[in-house]
């Protein structure tokens, strides 16, 4: 299906954040543009702002004059709805309220020809909703561009019950031709990445909550070791928690109560003490001037340690045997389950039961859970937890083993899956169950968590690696610990294992 013609007039309607920069984007690829605002003279400003915006990327080089000249002469303040009659496509991007925006749509209907495309950028809404009560519903569709559209690559496109794939491919097409990376969903809450990211802010909100560690520690742990641009609190700061409980709050409801996207009491906390986050100066951490910035707890170790055991294969934390024997740690290799022993000290990859659990389970001494990485030859930092009876000087001769490799160790509270472990099964787990349900599938799952939250791997493909069996025996575990259904494990997850199979095979 081909992208949309060049000549096809453009009209994007509200010259707020969103619509000012979707109208750049189609702008800059060459469509003529038409931009409207109720609030008057907001259009006319917004053209103003991506002028100036242009203005600088010509500065640094990045564009050039005749292009800046030729995208600005391409986009027109149209004050008057009327003016967008002659319009093909057109991409609503005004306040987020179903009753206004089915308004809007109905007047378009009575405004714009029969062939002319409605999208709404909506994150939150339903675009079977929007659709419905309309003479053609299946004129519309979610064109959901992420903040700032001229930078971010992602663009969801939504279909509705009534939105024809052959439409859902030409906007595909066409977002592709406007440099973007679009993907196809279902209308269903939150989309893609707003249903999948969930659980990236809940588990770190669960483990502060339960006493896991501090946020710096939980913070630095999903940087260093998870390999994610930023921790869920720095994050959500950054967000607002407003906005970010509001998310959740949404998708929550709109599951029906589904504990998977149960809010966290301790983000309203935040919410109800106008505490948002750095727009407010103060969230999680205090952004008053001045105020110390709160650093990651970890730990250090005397213990002298020149050698260690490898029992069997320990799959992805494979990776960090070279990094020991490039600092002259001897290692040593014979058979068994998958364990690192060290002095007294025996080391596993946690698969979700808490360590004293799993020691008493497997009846082993001196137990220390390791946390997942992304990468165990490059990351900086790794989370352990103990058993109940590790022996302090056992726990010394782990660290200093992991300190050999030049990783910095945080310990956690003895809590199922630690902090990234638990965080990546639990986003593989969404992408899987929205993989079932015909939401996306893995290739765009993977592809929108990457170019719309930035994700350092996509959460399906993280878990082919990891391999599934473990990720499905995480949340088992999980699930057993808790008793909640919040950790169920995915059917889809659950066959692929059945069937030796991996989400991208
Ligand atoms: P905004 O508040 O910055 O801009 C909305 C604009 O729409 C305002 O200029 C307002 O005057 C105008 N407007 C309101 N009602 C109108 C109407 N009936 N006709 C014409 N113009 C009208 O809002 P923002 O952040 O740009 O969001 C717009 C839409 O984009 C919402 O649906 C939102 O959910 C969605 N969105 C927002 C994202 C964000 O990060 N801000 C990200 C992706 C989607």
């Amino acid at each position: 299906m081909s992208a949309l013609n060049l000549s096809t007039v453009v009209a994007v309607i509200g010259a707020g954040a969103m619509g000012a920069g979707i109208a750049q984007v189609a702008a800059q690829a060459g469509h003529p543009v038409k931009l409207h605002d109720t609030r008057p003279g907001a259009a006319a400003q917004a053209i103003d702002g991506i002028d100036r915006q242009l203005g600088k990327l010509v500065e640094k080089g990045k564009l050039s004059a005749e292009a800046r000249a030729a995208t600005v002469a391409r986009l027109q303040p149209a004050d008057a709805i009327e003016a967008l009659a002659d319009a093909g496509l057109v991409i609503e991007a005004i306040v987020e309220n179903l009753d206004v925006k089915r308004g809007l749509l109905r007047q378009l209907e009575a405004l714009c020809s029969a062939e002319c495309i409605f999208a709404s950028n909506t994150s939150s809404l339903s675009i079977t909703s929007l659709a419905a009560g309309l003479a053609h519903p299946e004129r519309v569709i979610g064109m959901h561009f992420f903040n700032p559209a001229p930078l971010m690559a992602l663009v969801e496109i939504v279909s509705g019950l009534a939105t024809p794939r052959a439409l859902a491919d030409s906007l595909y097409a066409t977002a592709r031709a406007w440099g973007k990376q679009p993907v196809h969903t279902a209308s269903t809450p939150g989309f893609i990445v707003n249903r999948v990211a969930r659980p990236f802010y809940a588990e770190s909100l669960r483990l502060l909550q339960e006493g896991a560690a501090d946020c710096a520690t939980l913070d630095a742990l999903l940087r260093d070791a998870g390999g994610f641009r930023m921790g869920a609190f720095e994050l959500t700061d950054l967000i607002g928690h407003d906005v970010n409980y509001a998310v959740t709050c949404s998708v929550f409801a709109a599951y029906y109560g589904d504990f998977r996207f149960q809010p966290s009491l301790i983000q309203k906390e935040l919410v109800d003490a106008g505490r948002l986050g750095r727009k407010s100066g103060h969230g999680f951490y205090n952004y008053a001037e001045g105020a110390e910035r709160p650093q990651p707890v970890e730990l250090s170790s005397n213990a002298s340690v020149d050698s260690c055991v490898v029992e069997g294969d320990l799959g992805v934390v494979e990776a960090l045997i070279p990094r020991l024997q490039a600092a002259g740690v001897q290692v040593v290799r014979r058979d068994g389950s998958g364990l690192l022993r060290v002095g007294d000290a025996v080391l596993a990859l946690s698969d979700g039961r808490l360590a004293s659990q799993r020691a008493q389970d497997d009846g082993v001494r001196n137990l220390v859970l390791i946390d997942l990485a992304l990468d165990y030859s490059k990351a900086s930092r790794l989370a352990i937890t103990c058993a109940a009876d590790t022996s302090d000087g056992a726990r010394d001769q782990a660290v200093a083993l992991l300190q050999r490799a030049g990783l910095k160790v945080s310990q956690l509270a003895d809590l199922p899956g630690l902090a990234v472990l638990r965080t990546v099964a639990m986003l593989a787990n969404e992408g899987a169950d929205a993989v079932l349900q015909g939401v996306g599938s893995a290739a765009d799952i993977d592809l929108a968590m990457r170019a719309g939250v930035n994700y350092p791997q996509g959460p399906l493909a993280w878990a082919d690696t990891i391999g599934l069996p473990g990720v499905l025996r995480t949340l088992e575990h999980l699930q057993a610990s808790y008793g909640e259904s919040r950790y169920r494990p995915s059917l889809l997850l659950r066959r692929l294992v059945a069937e030796g199979r991996h989400f991208h095979d």
